[in-house]
């Protein structure tokens, strides 16, 4: 599978959420590629820090941008089990190359910051998108960086909920600190000493959702 991290918005996530899931798939069992699509290079940095930290990454790293994103992920497609790709919020190129080569996009939704343009903005794109492919891709939109109690994400799991073009989870990822800190050192949440447990569950519910496309129990 190809799954693909997007938004139109800047910082909702995207990075970290796609380091966890190439790091999630590895232990899981698969063989993984994991292509940095941004020319800020995150996804890369996090592959230097898990480098020096494990000594072996346990995928594959690559650094793609632009038209011809999609051209070498097609080519990449039958060496791997899974691919991720990480995109920058702000480049539209490597966006549209990753949607348009990606069975899913992953496009997390940071309720204090979201407003009723970039939700249609996202519509647009991908109706864009669906037009010109041959198998549509699966558009999943989530709450990411969330607060863990608050009337916002409501109200922003209402609006998402009410577009057909995409399918809202209910899986939030929660803004918790476990996920920055062990993004630091090159580590998924479930890879540090004494991992925060509901930050673990919460990428188990929302990666198991996507890969297996049902709930699984929310447990570490
Ligand atoms: N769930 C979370 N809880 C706490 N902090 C988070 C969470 N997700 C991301 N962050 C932090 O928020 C900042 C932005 O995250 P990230 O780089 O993953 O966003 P992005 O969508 O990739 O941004 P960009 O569009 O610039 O590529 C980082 O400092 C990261 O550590
Ligand atoms: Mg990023």
């Amino acid at each position: 599978m190809i799954i693909s991290f997007n938004s139109i918005k800047g910082g909702v996530g995207k990075s970290t959420l796609a380091v966890n899931f190439a790091a999630w798939l590895v232990r899981e069992g698969y063989d993984v590629l994991l292509v940095d699509g941004d020319e800020q290079e995150t996804a890369s940095d996090f592959t230097a820090w898990r480098e020096q930290t494990l000594g072996n990454t346990g995928y594959t790293l690559v650094n793609m941008t632009g038209a011809n994103l999609r051209k070498q992920v097609e080519q990449m497609r039958s060496k791997y089990d899974h691919i991720v790709i990480d995109t920058g919020g702000r480049d539209t190129t490597s966006q549209r190359a990753a949607l348009s080569v990606a069975d899913v996009s992953m496009i997390p939704f940071a309720p204090r910051s979201f407003d009723l343009w970039t939700i249609n903005k996202v519509i647009e794109v991908i109706d864009e998108i669906q037009a010109i492919r041959t198998e549509p891709i699966i558009p999943y939109a989530f709450l990411s960086r969330a607060d863990i109690r608050s009337a916002d994400n409501r109200e922003v799991a209402q609006a998402l909920s009410d577009f057909q073009q995409i399918t809202f989870l209910t899986h939030p990822i929660c803004n918790r600190k476990a996920f920055s800190n062990a993004a630091g050192v090159g580590l998924a949440v479930f890879e540090v000493e004494q991992p925060d447990l509901k930050a673990v569950s919460e990428i188990n519910a929302l990666f198991n959702h996507v890969l297996h496309g049902h709930n699984t129990p929310a447990t570490a």
